[in-house]
């Protein structure tokens, strides 16, 4: 367990959720761009008018006081302080939430030793006989300096909820699974969109490509890839991942659901196989980007300039507007993203690019 006040650093991927064919249930992470955060656990005050009543009559409410997380935002986006409102706070309640759930009997056992009378840092022995933290004494600073703009579809609100449970499991000494940590920071999802999705989370947090077979329960597999280069523009306009569902039909034909089932596993099958055509052949969506693709300039053209380069597939990323493609070469990753330059300056949008490989280890922490 890491010392109270000691900042940790966090290094959190972006993500490319859905993969064309599998929305909601397929992503990857990749090595750029991520977000950089600087975590600590600390001591605070006990509140008088709950430290009398008995811990075993205590709500959710007064076990999860708001005061336990502390939010403050190093770059210019102005993204809410509020933890119940910003998507780091929301995840850490809900692992705040499970941890004292886990662990209130044992520490009403223990309400005579000394980790449950001192408020102060020095005599704070959180380590204490039973291994496990009171949660009415310290809480956790979260600094979040987001290099991934919010909005832009690669994973930028799962970033900052993945970063802070995986921080904040670090900081206890590593109570949870990355399963764990999944579900914790899927709270972060229902306040950036609305809905309880995994598949920016469980890459971020696993590394690699991830398939989140069901949300309840949570079951995520880690998938195996061969080297893959991709290649990401992003124009600079925002598309709210909720306004990018709500447009969505509700209905699906039999015939479009084969072809996407066909493609989902014949995806999933290539990347188990290493086999670049299949891959290549599979990163085809018949249901979600006819609908989402309107909203993104010049879609259509560039996914014909990219492929025509060599991408063996892409499309939107996430909910966009990033798209992506993915590439056997590196040469090929580099001059997709010149097609993609070449589209956005002849749209004259303004826009940003990467070139990068998938992201092995998820959420990164440096003591
Ligand atoms: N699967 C989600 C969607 C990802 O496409 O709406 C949002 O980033």
């Amino acid at each position: 367990m890491v010392p109270l006040n000691q900042w940790i650093k966090i290094k959190a991927p972006a993500t490319v959720a859905n993969m064309v064919c599998g929305f909601d249930i397929l992503g990857f992470a990749v090595n750029n761009p991520y977000d950089e955060m600087e975590m600590r656990m600390v001591a605070r005050c006990v509140d008088q008018s709950r430290s009398d009543k008995p811990s075993g009559s205590l709500n959710k409410a007064d076990r999860v006081d708001k005061a336990a997380i502390t939010i403050i935002n190093i770059d210019d986006y102005n993204l809410p302080t509020d933890p119940e409102k910003n998507v780091a706070g929301a995840a850490l309640i809900a692992m705040i939430e499970e941890y004292t759930a886990n662990n209130f009997n044992k520490t009403l056992l223990y309400e005579d030793s000394d980790t449950s009378s001192n408020t102060n840092d020095s005599l704070i022995k959180i380590e204490t006989n039973i291994g496990f933290i009171d949660f009415s004494k310290i809480g956790f600073e979260v600094k979040i300096n987001k290099l991934i703009k919010p909005g832009s579809g690669v994973g930028s609100s799962a970033a900052s909820s993945a970063g802070a449970v995986v921080g904040a499991n670090y900081l206890l000494g590593n109570p949870f699974s990355k399963d764990d940590l999944v579900r914790f920071a899927m709270n972060g999802e229902k306040v950036a969109s609305g809905v309880k999705h995994a598949d920016n989370i469980a890459p971020c947090i696993h590394g690699g490509v991830t398939l989140v077979r069901s949300i309840f329960p949570l079951e995520v597999i880690a998938l195996p890839s061969p080297t893959l280069y991709v290649t990401i523009v992003h124009p600079q306009i925002e598309v709210r991942t909720a306004d990018a569902r709500s447009i969505l039909k509700q209905n699906v034909k039999l015939k479009d659901a084969i072809k996407q089932w066909g493609n989902i596993a014949g995806l999933v099958a290539g990347l188990m196989k290493g086999d670049y055509d299949l891959i290549g052949r599979s990163l085809e969506d018949v249901i979600i980007e006819p609908v989402r693709s309107i909203l993104i300039p010049g879609f259509d053209d560039l996914k014909k300039a990219c492929k025509a380069v060599g991408a063996l597939g892409g499309g939107i990323s996430g909910s966009g507007p990033s798209i992506f493609f993915l590439s056997k070469e590196k040469e090929t990753a580099l001059a997709v993203e010149n097609e993609m330059k070449k589209l956005y300056l002849s749209l004259g949008l303004a826009h940003h690019t990467y070139v990068t490989t998938i992201n092995q280890t998820g959420v990164e922490i440096k003591a």
